[in-house]
């Protein structure tokens, strides 16, 4: 929102620490995932695109390289499936024998399967147009689960399982993030690694070097996370 956007900024500023490049758009009103595409449109030009929602939470081991395979593809959706306890809240996903993906549907009372479908989603460029089309449905907002099923009836859906090592957490109540943080506390003290610490990443990646990592890990010294 145009209110939260310069505390986005203030918290991970120009990208230029991490060696990457961001840039920020605003959406003045919650008119659902897929309108990301809308107005994102300039910001994705001609490549393909990745969308992950800010509140959700992907832990595992693998998981890099899984995410590296579905940007690697050069056509076609991918998205990520979880099994839930109470799949009736988010998207479904049906799957068939083979692990093709048979049909998806937003908040279904009575869910084909306990496949939820998790909020990162890889596209190809076709998106923006399959986006702009896209209706909005009876809660008003344009739905993601739309777009996915137009890449499914065209039959470039890919549906990549999170098994049972992984976690997917999402934290859009107060519940869910107390619950989210005592996950990621308990795995931090015991390794005494950082869970997606971005700087260490940039580093791993080869996006910095290790006198730029320096120079960001001194600015927060005095902290706990700058002396790891
Ligand atoms: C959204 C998507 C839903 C997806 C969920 C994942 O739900 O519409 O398909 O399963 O994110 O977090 P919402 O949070 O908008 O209810």
């Amino acid at each position: 929102t145009p209110q939260d956007k310069p505390l986005f900024q203030r918290l991970l500023g120009d990208g230029e620490e991490f060696g990457l490049r961001f840039a920020y758009a605003t959406q003045d009103a919650p008119r659902g995932l897929a309108d990301a595409f809308i107005v994102g449109r300039d910001f994705v030009g001609s490549d393909s695109v990745a969308l992950i929602l800010g509140d959700n939470i992907f832990y595992g081991h693998g998981l890099p390289s899984m995410l590296s395979t579905a940007a690697s593809r050069k056509s076609g959706a991918t998205v990520f499936g979880y099994v839930v306890n109470e799949p009736q809240a988010y998207g479904v996903i049906e799957l068939g024998e083979t692990g093709r993906a048979l049909s998806i549907e937003e908040n279904p009372k009575q869910p084909k399967s306990n496949v939820a479908v998790t909020g990162l989603y890889f596209y190809d460029n076709d998106v923006l147009e399959i986006a702009a089309n896209v209706k909005p449905s009876v809660r008003g907002e344009i739905e993601i689960t739309d777009v996915n099923k137009a890449y499914l009836e065209r039959g470039d859906l890919f549906v990549e399982v999170l098994g049972r090592g992984f976690a997917w957490l999402d934290t859009g109540t107060h519940a869910s993030l107390v619950e989210a943080s005592h996950f990621v506390q308990i795995l931090e003290q015991r390794q005494g690694l950082r869970i997606a610490c971005p700087e260490e990443i940039a580093l791993r990646q080869g996006y910095i070097s290790l006198q730029q990592f320096e120079t960001v890990a001194e600015k927060s010294a005095k902290s706990s996370y700058g002396e790891y």
